[in-house]
């Protein structure tokens, strides 16, 4: 279908359209390149955007194994953040993500406020980086949520990374939490260009007849269609809540998904756990999406968003 425009804006981050990867389900991109596309039909490069595994400072080794669990219509996982550290991933796996030539949005995680301004201040001279995502909700690290659950320390992180970088930034939220309106406020307080939500909810697994936890973490992070519901409420709620863009995750596999975080008021969506079990489900999805925005009647994706709250209004 043609003439249908896709584009999408978050601050300063301009997408050519709104279907972007979520962080640790795509690896470092390489590690995934040509299983994503049908018959070679498809390029990296026609991704909105690419969000890395979340990198650290300092390498990390991760959690002990098992570290993911299939359940019920979802998975459990509890990776820990493995990663080689902020120095590796800008020499080794910079130059590849670059040579892509479609946004790439990085995705830190930091032991204190100070040092996710550090690694944002770093970041922000990388050439090829477009954007950061602050990952302040991996409940499989300890103290992984801590920012994502205190409003005023959410707040005082996202002020210290806006100080330090000029780079467009989404703040990731955790769903474990009361109201997960009051982290994203405090977000877009603190000058964060978006929210995105949601990271994994906190989940468990047990192998009853050797009679111990499935994760040799005990716990994990539930993801997969399982969490959609959950995922598509707090868009909605979040919606109501802030102005800032919101960019939707969770248990997101078809092109009706899309269009239910959208409406929701999502402006872009992050797709993750399908990767693993529909490697191709993105490439399905930007071929259908076009057929789907004009279902109402538009040539521009951008009526679409928010549209659930403007018919409900
Ligand atoms: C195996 C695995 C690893 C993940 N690692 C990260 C990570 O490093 N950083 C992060 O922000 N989210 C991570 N996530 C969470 C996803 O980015 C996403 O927020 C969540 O899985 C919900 O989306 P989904 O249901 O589409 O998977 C991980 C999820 C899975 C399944």
């Amino acid at each position: 279908m043609k003439n249908i425009s896709l584009a999408v804006s978050i601050g300063s981050l301009k997408l050519e359209n709104p279907i972007l990867v979520a962080s640790g389900t795509f690896g470092y991109a390489k590690d995934v390149e040509g299983l994503n596309s049908e018959n070679g039909a498809f390029s990296l490069s026609e991704l909105g955007g690419i969000l890395p595994k979340t990198i650290t400072k300092l390498p990390r080794d991760g959690n002990p194994p098992p570290r993911t669990c299939e359940t019920t219509a979802g998975l459990l996982n509890a990776i820990g953040l493995d990663n080689d550290g902020l120095e590796e991933f800008v020499r080794l796996k910079m130059p590849y993500l670059r040579s892509i030539g479609t946004k790439i949005i990085v995705s830190i995680a930091g032991r204190t406020a100070e040092e996710y301004a550090e690694m944002a201040a770093v970041l922000n001279d990388v050439e090829g980086v477009d954007a950061l995502e602050l990952n302040i909700s991996c409940p499989n690290v300890a103290h992984g949520t801590d920012f994502g659950k205190n409003p005023t320390e959410c707040e005082r992180l996202v002020r210290g990374v806006r100080k330090a970088c000029s780079l467009p930034f989404f703040t990731k939220l955790t769903p474990n939490v009361g109201d997960i309106t009051v982290c994203a406020k405090a977000a877009e307080q603190g000058g964060s260009d978006a929210v995105s939500l949601i990271n994994t909810v906190l989940g468990m697994a047990i192998d009853w007849k050797k009679c111990r936890p499935r994760l040799g973490n005990v716990m994990g992070g539930l993801s997969g269609p399982a969490v959609k519901p959950i995922a598509l409420r707090m868009v909605y709620q979040t919606a109501k809540a802030v102005s800032i863009p919101i960019v939707g995750i969770g248990g997101i596999e078809t092109v009706d998904d899309v269009m239910e975080f959208l409406v929701a008021g999502a402006s872009a969506v992050e797709i993750g756990t399908a990767n693993f079990y529909s490697p191709t489900c993105t490439q399905k999805i930007l071929s259908a999406l076009p057929s789907a925005v004009a279902h109402f009647n538009t040539t521009d994706i951008q009526d679409i968003i928010g549209r659930l709250h403007r018919e409900m209004a």
